[in-house]
């Protein structure tokens, strides 16, 4: 292996990955070894979309295997926008829940996060996938800045991804068919993760950040067509935008965190971040209770 050609992959300069011929290599990080095997969980539980985890290469990196595929990019193609794609990775998403639920992670899992101080709770953290995540040149936010809220931190109920940014969705045939990029994985919420693939999705976004194709779109209706392909119950449904807004407002305080101790989270804050993120706030204050009516009523 170490003689094949090596192909550096482009994301979005958070892991520096590499391919060599039908693997990729990462760096190894703290959380590496138990990412692998909650992937080897889910393999074993039938669920093969995502990569399969085959250990630790002679140079000390992460291997594991290359998902062919197409992966888009901020900002997300017109042909992304098409309600076929949302319901696509929302059913990709239901089973990745269904095998996830029940696994026990090992009793010395260590999980990844985003750099810098954060709130103690896991919906603290942010959209780090992309461009979308980190902020700063403020100063770092730590847990006396964002408040637990007790009524929307709900125990863990499974492991899951956490980080749907666009860079992190292999697509076939035009559909979501894989998940990669671990990294944030962790025990959460089935709710939780919904809203973060929403956040990117429907998206939850004002209008002037969403890519072109995403401006005019009727974001109720989306987030009632993810809930449908889901298979959402009734308490889910309701129960969904409390977490959403509340995500939102720790992904701000979050980026500000990250941006304050990490240049790369600093650059995505100072080019954009620090913008988005305050607009985000108040434009899914504005919009969840019709976006909450529409989830109960459907489509
Ligand atoms: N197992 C894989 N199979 C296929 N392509 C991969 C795989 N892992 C990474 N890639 C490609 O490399 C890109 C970067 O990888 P990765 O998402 O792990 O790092 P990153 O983009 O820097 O992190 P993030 O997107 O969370 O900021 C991906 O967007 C994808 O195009
Ligand atoms: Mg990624």
């Amino acid at each position: 292996m170490a003689s094949s050609p090596q192909e550096e992959l482009l994301g979005d300069d958070v892991t520096r990955v590499v391919r060599v011929g039908d693997t990729v290599r990462r760096p190894v990080r703290p959380f590496t070894a138990t990412v692998q095997v909650y992937l080897a969980h889910l393999h074993r539980q039938g669920f093969t979309a995502a990569p399969l985890p085959l250990g630790v290469d002679e140079q000390g990196r992460e291997v594991l295997s290359f998902v062919p595929g197409w992966v888009p990019r901020e900002p997300l193609p017109a042909e992304t926008a098409a309600e076929d794609v949302l319901a696509g990775l929302a059913r990709l998403i239901r089973r990745l829940h269904d095998a996830s639920a029940g696994w026990a992670p090992p009793a010395d899992a260590v999980w990844g996060g985003l750099p810098g101080p954060r709130p103690a709770r896991e919906h603290a953290e942010g959209p780090a996938g992309g461009p979308a995540a980190g902020p700063a040149g403020l100063p770092p936010d730590g847990p006396s800045v964002v408040p637990a809220d007790g009524a929307r931190d709900c125990a863990p109920e499974l492991v899951s991804h956490r980080d749907y940014c666009p860079g992190n969705v292999v697509f076939r045939a035009g559909l979501p068919a894989a998940l990669i990029d671990f990294d944030l994985a962790k025990p959460t919420t089935r709710l939780y993760d919904i809203a973060n693939a929403l956040y990117w999705w429907a998206p939850l976004l004002h209008p002037a950040d969403r890519a072109p194709a995403f401006v005019t779109a009727d974001i109720p209706r989306r987030a009632a067509v993810f809930a449908d392909a889901y298979g959402m119950t009734e308490a889910q449904r309701s129960g969904l935008m409390p977490v959403a807004v509340e995500m939102v407002r720790r992904f701000h305080a979050s980026s500000r965190a990250a941006a304050s101790v990490d240049p790369v989270f600093l650059r995505f804050w100072e080019e954009g971040v620090k913008d988005r993120m305050p607009r985000a706030e108040a434009w899914i204050e504005r919009a969840a209770p019709e976006i909450a009516a529409r989830l109960v009523a459907g489509l």
